[in-house]
């Protein structure tokens, strides 16, 4: 089956034709995405009224060119998929919206895609991952280790309390003066950095559950900035080196916990999976093999560019579910705030309503 994927939930507006093949193989026939960075870049961060505003400028044109580039036509697809949440409203109305109206027009199935999900199942279209696998998922939004047991069935198993991991990338970006969007500059630094020189702390680590906790350590990292301001170049280096470092730490302990909770919970899985922008920092994925290695699973690292937001893996989702018979009415709301863990087999629809 043949799959269009819209994605606008941040300040990526993508599209993307999807194939599924019936014995689950994926192929990615095209893959559209153009970044917001430069229209937030002087903002320090996401505007939503301005990420609205671009996706609608834009979104049209992605889609013909992600229609052009497969030679098919609207008439040849199976499905209609749009990230439907969580996100921001306004560009999860603009997404939602213009797939309804293909669907519309064309008679086809919409599929009201959850954003979390797609990362989530970005791995089977790469891998061909078979379920049960415990995905460690962490983007601008979320911190997340989850059992993926099917299409449609989630157990998150450790969270953030507070900060994700992509936002104190980006807030430490910001202490530093080294702009937005924080993630990719702040690993940059800290190749030429000596992630010795600061002690910072290392939340949560030692404990028995699989959660996360970034704020404590942000704070440390800014007081030891203020402490010796101005900055070198230098300094600024070895701050990115130590916060890095720690974060390294926090996450290796983490995800030992939660491989834990997934055994006594699910028996083994079948890989441990990254996903989320975060899972296209080098140093983070390198950790993650020594991870997977003492686990004893299998490691699966989808390619940087399918880490972060993309179309490509709302249509894969759209098709996984559609494979699974689930789509949804043209009536379906998007949803600013949609946990992984309350996706389920039915549509997102019926999750919505209140006696469903
Ligand atoms: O998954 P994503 O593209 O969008 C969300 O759904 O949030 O993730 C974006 C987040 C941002 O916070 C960004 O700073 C972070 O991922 N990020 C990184 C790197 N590349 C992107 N964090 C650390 N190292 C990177 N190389
Ligand atoms: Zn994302």
């Amino acid at each position: 089956m043949i799959v269009l994927g819209i994605e606008t939930t941040c300040d990526e507006t993508a599209a993307a034709v999807v194939e599924r093949e019936e014995d689950g193989r994926g192929h990615i026939l095209s893959n559209v995405v153009l970044s917001q960075i430069e229209e937030h870049a002087a903002f320090g961060g996401v505007v939503p009224e301005i990420a609205a505003r671009a996706h609608v400028e834009v979104l049209d044109i992605l889609i013909a060119q992600a229609m052009k580039e497969t030679s098919r036509s609207f008439s040849d697809l199976d499905g209609v998929a749009a990230a439907a949440g969580p996100g921001l409203i306004g560009g999860l109305i603009v997404g939602l919206t213009t797939a309804k109206a293909i669907a519309l027009v064309h008679e086809k199935p919409l599929i009201a895609v959850n954003h979390l999900e797609a990362h989530a199942l970005t791995a089977r279209l790469t891998h061909d991952t078979p379920f049960p696998y415990c995905l460690f998922l962490a983007s601008g939004g979320h911190t997340q280790i989850v059992a993926v047991l099917e299409v449609g069935e989630y157990v998150r198993l450790g969270t953030t309390l507070d900060d994700a991991i992509g936002e104190a990338y980006d807030k430490t970006a910001k202490v530093l003066g080294l702009g937005y969007p924080g993630g990719p500059r702040v690993e940059a630094c800290a190749v030429h950095g000596d992630a010795r020189r600061f002690a910072l702390p290392r939340p949560m680590v030692g404990r028995a559950d699989a959660n996360f906790s970034l704020s404590g350590l942000k704070t440390a990292l800014r007081i030891e900035a203020e402490r010796i301001a101005p900055l070198s170049d230098q300094d600024i280096c070895d701050l990115c080196a130590s916060f890095q470092q720690a974060v390294a730490e926090m996450v290796i302990d983490r995800l030992h916990a939660g491989l834990r909770l997934f055994r006594d919970q699910f028996g083994p899985p079948s890989a441990l999976v990254a996903a989320g922008g975060v899972a296209s920092n080098q140093a983070i994925r390198e950790l993650l093999h020594h991870v997977a290695i003492e686990a004893a699973t299998v490691l699966v690292l989808p390619p940087t560019e399918l880490c972060t937001d993309n179309g490509a893996m709302i249509a894969w989702a759209g098709a996984e579910r559609l494979a699974c018979g689930l789509i949804d009415p043209l009536e379906t709301a998007p949803r600013a705030r949609w946990p992984l863990d309350q996706v389920n087999r039915r549509s997102a629809s019926a999750a919505d309503a209140p006696h469903a």
